[in-house]
């Protein structure tokens, strides 16, 4: 078996050309709602191929983007998070005053997000809104709901498109649905 050969079985779930096409239209929704500059916040690392794909769409839609990067991660190595998020690489941007679109991978519990946004209005941008490129409902732990959103899903685990599972698969260019074995 060659290194690049899957060792699990993934059911496409959304192909390339649905997340093309989505993408597009969450870049105009975006800009609908502000057409000023944006200061795009990507949160590292699942959600970085999504967001070179939304910062080209808001670009060929007309919006002016800027983009920085923040890591954040959840203690503790289980499947479960341990519910604290911590800050382990910070933007090089002062968001002071900015309207600034965080974007992230997946909302399941809304631990991250809700960090997320916390310390951007603590750091007094003048907006914070958020875009999800998945939502899983039904994992909510905090109350919080995204601003936009990719799509609505399933609790199933998924990958590609920037998510991994356990390091792996986060080139494929579909996001698809690991069969158990
Ligand atoms: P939460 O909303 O704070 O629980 O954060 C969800 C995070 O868990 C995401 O940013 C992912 O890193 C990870 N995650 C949740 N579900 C999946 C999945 O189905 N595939 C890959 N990563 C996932
Ligand atoms: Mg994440």
């Amino acid at each position: 078996m060659s290194p690049s050969d899957h060792q699990h079985a993934i059911n496409t779930l959304f192909s390339t050309d649905d997340i093309a096409e989505r993408v597009d239209a969450l870049a105009r929704e975006i800009i609908a709602d502000e057409p000023g500059d944006i200061l795009v916040v990507v949160i590292l690392k699942g959600s970085f191929v999504f967001a070179a794909d939304l910062i080209r769409a808001l670009e060929r839609n007309g919006a002016s983007a800027q983009v920085d990067f923040v890591t954040l991660s959840s203690y503790g190595m289980g499947t479960e998070s341990s519910g604290k998020v911590n800050l382990t690489h910070d933007l090089s941007e002062d968001v002071t005053g900015r309207a600034v679109l965080l974007v992230d991978d997946i909302l399941e519990s809304g631990r991250t997000i809700a960090f997320a946004v916390e310390t951007m209005r603590e750091r007094r941008a003048a907006s914070v809104k958020t875009c999800l490129l998945l939502d899983k409902p039904t994992q909510r732990k905090v109350d919080i709901e995204a601003d936009y959103v990719g799509f609505t899903i399933d609790p199933e685990f998924v990958v590609g498109y920037g998510l991994d599972l356990a390091k792996r698969y986060r080139g494929l260019p579909y996001i698809g649905i690991v069969q158990s074995e």
